[in-house]
């Protein structure tokens, strides 16, 4: 019997400037280019095995709060169809049992999906046997329908260009992990999946009135994160990156109908960065579609803000990630 198996492991990646709405929903196009940091701690890890000995398709999927069980319907939509269109690009006809785990909260605003799905493709690209180029690469897991995952491709530092059209639409890296020292500190307030998707946040982008403003702002942010993170300019990074977290927010707020991404201790947490930062201990918050917050600070700060925050009302976890490697195959087998 043959066997196709392959299984790889993908980082998360946090946004500096935040991809939120599509020119195409098919291809997932983007409505302006996103940067991000590659993260080092919060990975998925899944194994793809393409056989005869599958009658059909099998997603099984858990994370640090859930075992394994059998995605259904929405859940394993969007892997059906990445399995379809890579075993159509390998001209094989198997179907696939696909094993994947989060070691992070799923559907919570800290990326599953940005590591989901870039592991799943290249865990099927290896399996089999398609060799493609790091661009190709990050195209082909963009039309898994997951725009953050083709960020997390590479390593350190990344930017995903807008593009006119599929091939135009790729990520590529811009520094490398060892460029600058920068960490995220993530502050858990809700591990639960969140109510609304980014997919449904994607759809409902165009709604709000500010969305023609924030695709105007967003060149300028763009511009100035290339400029902050060339000269290494902390500060310029971190008021960057929190116009870009209130202008996608401003956004889903004026939806219609809103979406309302933050609770209560969310917004405790930006209050009291603010009051940190006054008193000299910088760090800069960002959030993507879900409530927890992210803090982008130099590594130097990890210690003080991880020992702030730990008794923190509200928070009920917290990771620190530094910066990370790009997405990696662990194992390959083909005979
Ligand atoms: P998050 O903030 O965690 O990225 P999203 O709503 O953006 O939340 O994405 C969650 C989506 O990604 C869900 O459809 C979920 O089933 C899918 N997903 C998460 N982890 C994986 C994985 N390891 N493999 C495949 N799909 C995944
Ligand atoms: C707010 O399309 O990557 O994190 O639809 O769940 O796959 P899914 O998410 P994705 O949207 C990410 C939106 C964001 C901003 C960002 O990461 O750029």
């Amino acid at each position: 019997m043959s066997k196709l198996k392959a299984s790889a492991i993908a980082p998360s990646n946090i946004a500096f400037s935040k991809y939120w709405g599509k020119i195409d929903d098919e291809l997932t196009l983007p409505l302006n280019d996103s940067i991000s940091m590659t993260l080092d701690t919060i990975f998925t890890h899944t194994t793809v095995e393409f056989g005869p000995q599958y009658a059909k398709n099998e997603v099984w999927l858990s994370d640090s709060k859930t075992k394994a069980t059998l995605a259904k319907d929405q859940k394993q939509a969007r892997v059906l169809q990445q399995l379809k269109r890579l075993r159509r690009l390998a001209g094989v006809k198997d179907f696939a049992k696909v094993v994947s785990h989060n070691n992070f909260p799923t559907g919570a605003g800290i990326a599953s999906s940005a590591s989901g799905f870039s592991a799943l493709t290249a865990a099927c690209l290896a399996a089999l046997n398609i060799q493609v180029d790091k661009k190709q690469q990050s195209i082909l897991t963009r039309l898994a329908g997951s725009g953050s995952a083709t960020r997390s491709v590479y390593g350190g530092f990344v930017k995903w260009h807008q593009g006119k059209n599929s091939e135009s639409s790729y990520a590529e890296q811009l520094y490398d992990q060892d460029h600058w020292d920068l960490a995220n500190i993530i502050l858990v307030t809700e591990s639960a999946a969140k109510k609304h998707s980014s997919l449904i946040g994607h759809a409902r982008s165009k709604s709000s009135p500010f969305m023609v403003a924030r695709l105007k702002a967003v060149l300028q942010h763009n511009q100035d994160l290339e400029t902050a993170l060339k000269s290494k300019d902390f500060q310029l990074l971190g008021q960057v990156i929190e116009q870009e977290m209130f202008s996608l927010h401003a956004v889903t707020m004026t939806s219609q109908p809103p979406i309302l991404y933050w609770n209560g201790t969310t917004v405790e947490i930006l209050h009291e960065v603010r009051k940190l930062r006054d008193q000299g201990l910088e760090s800069y918050a960002t959030l993507d579609a879900g409530p927890n917050v992210h803090l982008i600070t130099e590594s130097s700060n990890i210690k003080k803000l991880q020992k702030h925050f730990s008794d923190f009302v509200g928070v009920k976890q917290i990771f620190v990630c530094k910066v990370g490697k790009g997405v990696k195959i662990t194992k390959q087998h083909l005979f």
